[in-house]
Parts: structure tokens; sequence; C-alpha cells
């Protein structure tokens, strides 16, 4: 039975893909082609793009309870798609993949993604020739809700402004569950700055790169302070980029 909770979530996930493609640009064109979802969550993203007429769309995801509601909702509510969805229990870095694709798509994980130049390695490995992954994620650790409320810090930019051992030591003492340090909170604390040395180290050509894509009007006051220089780094909340893989 799918719980309210995770439709209501799914149908969010499906008004906020127009936005993802709208701030990549455009939607690609998918017809017949295969893709990868990383970290498809409740499955929004590869129902969108399966409808848009790709080949095969291969969700992974760690969570076995997104994953069952991302299967029994594609079993009750789009049994036409059968056939060219797959949601499976994979970790990106650690299981082994046959296939190969044409496209990888990844929206709002890389937040969370330690280990993110092993990541677009693994992505260059399963992208065949001139494959693109486009990606969009926020906010960005260093922005004001960054820390997506998990350190329980009640102000803005708190998470950025208290050291790391002030942080997890207040966590500890008002949880059950201990964390040693913020990243255990599953964030990955990586920065504008970072982001960007990350993309620009990786195997990939950067097609494209742009960030603070809002259309809430609080997001159009942070670009306004985003844009001076030394507070570009606290004042820039997501990033929308798409990396190409060249022929060698
Ligand atoms: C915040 S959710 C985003 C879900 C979905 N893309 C959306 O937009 O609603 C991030 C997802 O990435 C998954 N994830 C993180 N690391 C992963 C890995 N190494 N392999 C597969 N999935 C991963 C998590 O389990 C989590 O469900």
């Amino acid at each position: 039975m799918l719980s309210k909770k995770d439709l209501d979530y799914f149908n969010h996930g499906s008004i906020e893909n127009k936005k993802f493609w709208k701030r990549l640009g455009e939607k690609p064109d998918f017809e017949n082609k295969s893709i990868l979802d990383f970290g498809c969550g409740h499955g929004a993203l590869c129902i969108d793009i399966a409808k848009s007429g790709a080949g095969l769309v291969t969700g992974i995801d760690l969570s076995k309870s997104l994953l069952k509601f991302a299967k029994e909702n594609l079993s009750s509510n789009f049994n036409s798609l059968s056939e060219k969805i797959v949601f499976e229990e994979k970790d990106l870095l650690k299981d082994h993949f046959n296939e190969t694709f044409d496209i990888i798509v990844t929206k709002d994980t890389f937040e969370h993604s330690l280990n993110l130049p092993e990541i677009l390695n693994k992505f260059y490995d399963l992208l065949n020739d001139n494959g693109k992954v486009y990606i969009g994620f926020g906010p960005l650790y260093n922005s004001f809700n960054g820390d997506h409320g998990r350190t329980q810090l009640k102000l803005p930019w708190m998470h950025v402004i208290l050291s790391e051992e002030r942080i997890v030591n207040r966590y500890n003492k008002n949880n059950s569950d201990k964390i040693k340090r913020i990243e255990d909170l599953g964030l990955s604390k990586y920065s504008l700055k970072d982001y960007k040395r990350i993309f620009k180290e990786s195997k990939f050509e950067i097609d494209y790169f742009i960030t603070n894509q809002s259309d809430h009007p609080f997001g159009k006051i942070l670009n306004i302070f985003s844009k001076i220089n030394f507070l570009k780094e606290y004042f820039t909340y997501n990033i929308y980029c798409i990396l190409k893989k060249s022929r060698i």
C-alpha cells in the first residue's frame, strides 16, 4: 500500500522535474536512449524520462524503502512504462554494472555524495562516447540552509559559523544516534569552490554550468548578494551542470 506521504513526495517530484529541465536549459532528447538515474529516490524523474521516449531507464538508490515505493508505484500507477524502467538497489561505487548508458541524470543527490571525484570517474566509465551527465542539486553546504536542518541548529548559516566539534557535541547531547563528524548526517560539506574544482579536474568537458536557479523571491535576494565576490560562497545555493564525455 502506497503511503500518502510518499505519494505526496512523488507528486511534488513530478512538479520539480519541470524546473529541473528548465534550469538545465532544456530537456534532452531521450528517444530510444539508455539512461541511468543516480539516486533515483521515489522514481519521479525515471518516470518522466521514460514518458519522454527513453529506451530503458535504470534508477539506482541505496534506500530499500524508497525503491519499494518506486517499484510499487510503477506497477500500480504507471504500468504501461513497466517494461522501460528498472529500479535497483545498487551502490554506484561498490556494485558492478553490466551495461553502459547514453545519458546519466542525477537530481538533488550531489549535496549528499561523498567521494565526488570517484563518482564522476564511475560516471565516465559507465557512459557511452559523447554521452552526457545532467546534474542539478542544492542547497550547497555553505548556503543558509545547507545543513538541510540536520544539525538541528535553528538559525541560518549557524552550521557554517560554529565549529564542527561544537555542532557534533550539541547534536550528540540531544540525540540517541551519535555522530563523529558532520558527514555522518549525510551531508557532503563540499563548497561551491570544491564542486567547481572537482568538475574541472574530472575527465569530462563542462558543457553547461549555472548557479542560483530559483523562481522564489527569496532566491532572487540571495542572487544579489552572490554577485559580491567574498559572499558568493555563502549565497550560492544550487548548481545545474551538464558534463560531456568526448570521444577520445
Ligand atoms: C536526496 S535523495 C534524492 C532523490 C531523488 N533524486 C529526488 O530528487 O527526489 C538522494 C538519494 O541518493 C541515494 N544515494 C546516495 N549515494 C548513493 C550511491 N552511492 N549509490 C546509489 N544511490 C545513492 C540516496 O539513497 C538517496 O535516496
